[in-house]
Parts: structure tokens; C-alpha cells; sequence
């Protein structure tokens, strides 16, 4: 299950990404925005975040107008890692190096056909597991916990 959202600046990449998802046999749970009214980023992005940090989404893809506020809310979430991307490299590179559970995007930064490709690698792409990366994934949940 995917965790998806945005606010009133993202609604449309939104329905077309819930579209791939759906014609690819991925289930998610969209919790909001759904409409071009002016929302508040953060209570969209938190209620996702949630979500994924207590397991009931293994994954989440939030999307505001540029996917920075989006992402600064959902990494203040404890266990949350939200990598804001607008390239295919960085899509990769986050689930391989970071295993980043959450993906933000900018519906007024990326077209459609990049944005659905960044979300087929992001969910595609497994985390390395590599011992490097283990050891600073550990490092960031430390830092969390002392926070
Ligand atoms: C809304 O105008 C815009 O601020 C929001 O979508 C997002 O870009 C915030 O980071």
C-alpha cells in the first residue's frame, strides 16, 4: 500500500500518478488534498507520513507545488526518510543508499512523463543493503532519537 498526497498546487500530477499506480496494479491510499482550494501542505503531508511511519503504507509519495514542504514536514517524522527528487538518478540512488520510505515531487517544477518515471524507480529500485549504508541509515535513526 502507497501512501499518497499533495495540496491544492499538485491535484492533477496527483490523479495522473494514482492512474500509473492503478494501471500497475499498485494499491495506495490517498489522503487529500482533493481540490484546487488553498490548503495547508503540512496536515496533508503529516497524515501520510503517519501512515508510513506506523506501517500501515510500506511507501509514500507526497507532491506539493515545489515537493520542499511536503518533504521538510513528512522528515520531521520519526522514521521517516523523504527525498525530494526531480531526476531518475536521485530516484535511484535514495532507495539504494538511503532506502528512503517516502518520495516528494513538484508539480510546478517536473512535467508528467519525468515525474511518473521517478515513481516507477523509486518503487522499483530496492534498498542496497550494504553495510555502509546500513551503518548511516543507523546513524540518522541516533539522531532522532536524541532529538
Ligand atoms: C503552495 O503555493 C506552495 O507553497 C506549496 O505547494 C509548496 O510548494 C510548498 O513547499
Amino acid at each position: 500500500m502507497i501512501a499518497i498526497a499533495c495540496d491544492h498546487a499538485a491535484v492533477g500530477l496527483k490523479e495522473e500518478i494514482k492512474t500509473h499506480l492503478a494501471a500497475r496494479g499498485i494499491s495506495f491510499k490517498d489522503f487529500g488534498a482533493d481540490g484546487k482550494t488553498s490548503v495547508d501542505y503540512p496536515d496533508y503531508a503529516y497524515s501520510a507520513a503517519r501512515a508510513v511511519a506506523a506501517g500501515e503504507c510500506e511507501k509514500g509519495i507526497l507532491i506539493c507545488g515545489t515537493g520542499i514542504g511536503m518533504s521538510i514536514v513528512a522528515n520531521k517524522v520519526k522514521g521517516i526518510r523523504c527525498a525530494l527528487c526531480s531526476d531518475t538518478f536521485s530516484a535511484r540512488a535514495t532507495r539504494e543508499h538511503n532506502d528512503a520510505n517516502m518520495l516528494a515531487l513538484g508539480a510546478r517544477v517536473l512535467g508528467a512523463g519525468l515525474a511518473l518515471d521517478i515513481v516507477d524507480i523509486f518503487l522499483d529500485t530496492p534498498f542496497s543493503g550494504e553495510e555502509r549504508h546500513m551503518r548511516r541509515i543507523s546513524k540518522i535513526s541516533h539522531i532522532e532519537n536524541e532529538e
